[in-house]
């Protein structure tokens, strides 16, 4: 069980640098990349999974913040729904810069809520 939550760590961080780095990336493009998009979707999975083990592994290494998890799960669903509508302006053509900062930036701070609370 440790194992696969070690794994879903990994997946976990991996989104994230799809977030903010496809973020990073693609800045002098305007327009949020399928990247982005799926790393925002993963990150809610991933994050629901961390959530749902470390309820059941319940040890010392594994305490789950119930107010950190519900300030992060609100800013993953302000990610995702930013990149989701970049995306689709993007495929009509559309400016998607804003929705990709927003994407970007509020990823950033899910990183810094994950790390420093
Ligand atoms: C854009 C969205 C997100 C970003 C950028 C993000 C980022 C991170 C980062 C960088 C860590 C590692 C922190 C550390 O080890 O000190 C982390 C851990 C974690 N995140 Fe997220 N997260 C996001 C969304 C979520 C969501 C939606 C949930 C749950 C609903 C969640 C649950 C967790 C949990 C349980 C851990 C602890 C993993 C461990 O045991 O170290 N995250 N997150």
């Amino acid at each position: 069980m440790d194992f696969a939550y070690k794994i879903l760590v990994a997946l976990h961080l991996l989104g994230m640098a799809a977030v903010v780095g496809g973020w990073i990336a693609v800045r002098a493009g305007h327009v949020v990349t399928p990247v982005v998009v799926w790393g925002a979707r993963a990150q809610i999975v991933t994050g629901l999974l961390l959530v749902g083990l470390a309820e059941a592994i319940k040890d010392d290494a594994h305490e789950v913040n119930n107010a950190k998890i519900a300030v992060k799960l609100v800013i993953a669903l302000v990610v995702a729904g930013a990149a989701e509508i970049g995306a689709a302006r993007g495929r009509r053509g559309e400016d998607g810069s804003t929705q990709l900062d927003v994407a970007g930036g509020a990823g950033l701070v899910n990183v810094l809520v994950a790390t420093l609370w």
